[in-house]
């Protein structure tokens, strides 16, 4: 199938001044400004098929919003290819945001001082809207999103869950084809997060839109995207399915064991001494071991701890996803000392 979104080599560079202190540092800077180049995002290749919805991850300043930007065409890349339905973002922008709704969780799209409902007739208008899909489309964001009693009011006075919802409305007026979502749920509690969580999920089921979702919460991730694409430094560090995330991590598992009694805590680590498995420091009644299932057999834990301890109850998970994309960070952040060791240049750190 040919790819809904088509992303090859994409590079941002961006300008930096570094400023100088005090008057002299001024003037300086004024003469001759100290200039530099930072590759926020760097030789970013991937593609998307339709009805995708893929997680966009990677730590603070990893190159999200920037990768967003080049693909929404409100940043031209310095370099590489970008075709989303057969169009280049940045050169066909007018006919381009008809076919795409952009959320940035940071920044409301809405006017800040008109009602909703204003707002939302000007993207009408602008979408070129008709009278009959509006309507239909208003009520099922109404439903969805339970917007109604927010229609009359301005968007300042709105709490930052209700703005988030009106953005999405907003977003999917013109019932676009691909959804660009750039941290969605930030601030947002966790029933907020969980409705728009639902409605994600509700809209991509029934109307087949493609998303591409950044986010730092990993509960977005896990409910929503089977496929995650992990950036870090600009540059591409997994891409492909959860799973075989957790596969590649190692599959580490985590076994919580509640004691009966306190005084029973003592030096857990002593009872699988000889294998390979981690127990947390914590002395209260609950415990946590950690090891890697293609190493140790749970079976053999469970028998040792149980034998050797009261135990009240066990639990045996995966290892949250959090850790296993602290890991991937955390390989990428190592492999980026090493190039940059490799080369003697240390560049883009
Ligand atoms: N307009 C700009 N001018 C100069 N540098 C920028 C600009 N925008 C972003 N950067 C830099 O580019 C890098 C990538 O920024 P970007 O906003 O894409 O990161 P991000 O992955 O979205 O991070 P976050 O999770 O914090 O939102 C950062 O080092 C940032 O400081
Ligand atoms: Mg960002």
């Amino acid at each position: 199938m040919e790819p809904l979104i088509h992303v090859r080599d994409l590079c941002k560079d961006y300008r930096l001044t570094d400023r100088r202190e005090g008057v002299r540092g001024g003037l300086l800077d004024l003469l001759s400004p100290r200039r530099r180049d930072l590759r926020a995002v760097d030789r970013v290749s991937f593609d998307i098929q339709p009805g995708e919805m893929v997680g966009y991850i990677g730590a603070n300043g990893a190159g999200k919003s920037t990768t967003i930007k080049m693909l929404t065409g409100i940043l031209t890349p310095s370099s590489g290819e970008v075709t989303v339905g057969g169009m280049v973002p940045w050169r066909q922008r007018q006919q381009y945001t008809r076919h795409i709704g952009v959320v940035f969780g940071q920044r409301t799209q809405l006017w800040w001082d008109l009602a909703v409902v204003e707002s939302f007739r000007l993207l009408k208008k602008i979408y070129e809207v008709d009278d009959a899909t509006y309507d239909r489309q208003m009520k099922l964001l109404d439903d969805l999103l339970d917007i109604g009693k927010l229609l009359g009011q301005p968007v300042r006075k709105l709490s930052l869950g209700q703005r988030m919802r009106c953005d999405l409305a907003a977003a999917l007026l013109h019932r676009p084809r691909v959804l660009f979502l750039d941290e969605p749920t930030i601030g947002l509690d966790v029933v907020a997060k969980e409705n728009i969580r639902g409605f994600l999920r509700g809209v991509q089921e029934r109307e087949g839109v493609t998303v591409i979702l950044t986010t730092h919460d990993l509960g977005d991730i896990e409910q929503l995207c089977r496929r995650v694409i992990i950036i870090d430094q600009g540059r591409v560090h997994f891409d492909g399915e959860l799973s075989e995330l957790r596969r590649r991590v190692g599959q580490t598992v985590r076994l919580s064991v509640d004691l009966r009694d306190p005084a029973a805590s003592a030096d857990l680590a002593a009872v699988t001494v000889g294998l390979p498995v981690n127990w947390d420091d914590e002395t209260g009644l609950r415990h946590v071991a950690r090891f890697n299932r293609a190493e140790v057999r749970a079976a053999d834990v469970i028998r040792l701890v149980v034998n050797d301890r009261p135990v009240q109850d066990l639990h045996l998970a995966e290892q949250p996803i959090e850790e296993v994309v602290r890991e991937i960070y955390r390989q990428a952040a190592a492999n980026n000392t090493d190039s940059a060791d490799d080369t003697g240049t240390g560049a883009a750190k």
